[in-house]
C-alpha cells in the first residue's frame, strides 16, 4: 500500500531568489498542525508552460508565482476578476478540476489595513502613489470598497493616465507636482513606489498636509518603518506597513490549498522581520 503524500504548495520564479514565503506557509502549516509542504521551484521561462500544466501531477495542490511569470501564468490558468483587473496572478489552485488563478495583493492590501486601521475611510477621497502593478492592485481594492475618488500621482503622468483610463471615473491622474493639492483632501494616502525603500530616493512628501484622520499605507517593507511611515506616525495618524500587506496577501493562498484560513500572527510577524 501506498502512503498519500502530504499536499504541497510551491513558489514558482525564475530565477530562484529568496522568497519568504516557505517561512510564511511553513509556519501556518506547523500552527495548524496540517501535515503539507511548501517548497520554491525555479522555472525558466521556457518550462513555464510544461510546469503548470502539470502542476497537479507533479503533486501540487497550487502554488505562488512571483517574477516573471506572473502574467504569463494568466493564459494557462481560469484568472478571476482581481487577476484579470490587476492584469498579472500570484496564486494559482484547482477548483472542480480546473486550475484558477487570483491576485492575492489585493486581499493582501485591504486585509492588512482593516487589521491595522478599523474603520479606515472606506469612502472618500484617496491619493495613491505610483502606477505600476501594485498601484493596480491597489486601485482595484479601493474601487471595490467604495471609494469614490482615487487620485493617481505617478511621476511618469502618462503612466497614470493610462492605468486611470482602464478604471473609469473615479480614478483621477495627476501630476507628481499636484500631490500637495490633494494632500488635504486624502482621507487615505498610499505609496506604492520603490521611494522609501533601501538604496532608493526619498519620498518628498508633507504629512502636515493631510487631514487629521487620515490613514497612511507604504507598500515598502524594507526598512520596515519608512520614511513616509514614521512621519504619519510622528504626527499622530494611523499606518499600515509593507510586511502587513506581504503576510495578509498569503492568506488567501493558504486558505485556497489547505482549506484552513490562517491568522496573521504577531509571532508570525517576528518571525518574518527577522528575515528581513
Ligand atoms: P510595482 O510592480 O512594484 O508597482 P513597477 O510596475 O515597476 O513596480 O512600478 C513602479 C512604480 O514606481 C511606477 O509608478 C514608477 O513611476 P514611473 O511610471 O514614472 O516609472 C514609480 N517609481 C519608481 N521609481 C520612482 C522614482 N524615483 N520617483 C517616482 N516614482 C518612481
Amino acid at each position: 500500500m501506498t502512503t498519500p503524500k502530504p499536499p504541497a504548495a510551491c513558489l514558482i520564479g525564475w530565477p530562484a531568489a529568496h522568497s519568504r514565503s516557505p517561512l510564511i506557509h511553513r509556519y501556518w502549516l506547523r500552527t495548524l498542525g496540517i501535515a503539507g509542504g511548501y517548497v520554491i521551484e525555479a522555472v525558466p521561462p521556457d518550462d513555464l508552460r510544461d510546469f503548470v500544466l502539470r502542476l497537479s501531477l507533479r503533486g501540487f495542490v497550487g502554488a505562488n508565482v512571483t517574477i516573471p511569470h506572473k502574467v504569463g501564468v494568466m493564459e494557462l490558468s481560469t484568472p478571476d476578476a482581481r487577476a484579470r483587473a490587476v492584469g498579472a496572478a500570484n496564486t494559482l489552485w484547482f477548483e472542480d478540476g480546473e486550475l484558477r488563478s487570483t491576485n492575492t495583493d489585493v486581499e493582501g492590501f485591504l486585509g492588512n489595513l482593516d487589521a491595522t486601521a478599523p474603520g479606515w475611510g472606506k469612502a472618500g477621497e484617496a491619493l495613491v502613489l505610483g502606477a505600476g502593478g501594485a498601484s493596480r492592485a491597489v486601485v482595484f481594492g479601493l474601487l471595490d470598497r467604495g471609494f469614490a475618488n482615487v487620485h493617481l500621482a505617478n511621476r511618469t503622468l502618462a503612466n497614470a493616465e493610462a492605468l486611470a483610463a482602464q478604471f473609469g471615473p473615479n480614478v483621477h491622474p495627476l501630476a507628481w507636482d499636484g500631490i500637495n493639492d490633494v494632500l488635504p483632501r486624502a482621507k487615505l494616502l498610499v505609496n506604492t513606489t520603490s521611494l522609501g525603500m533601501h538604496g532608493q530616493g526619498a519620498l518628498e512628501l508633507d504629512v502636515a498636509r493631510l487631514p487629521e484622520a487620515a490613514v497612511v499605507a507604504d507598500l515598502v517593507y524594507v526598512p520596515l518603518v519608512t520614511p513616509l511611515l514614521a512621519a504619519a506616525r510622528a504626527r499622530g495618524l494611523r499606518t499600515a506597513d509593507g510586511l502587513g500587506m506581504l503576510l495578509h496577501q498569503a492568506v488567501r493562498g493558504f486558505e485556497l490549498w489547505f482549506g484552513r484560513r490562517p491568522e496573521v500572527t504577531a509571532e508570525l510577524r517576528a518571525l518574518v522581520e527577522a528575515d528581513l
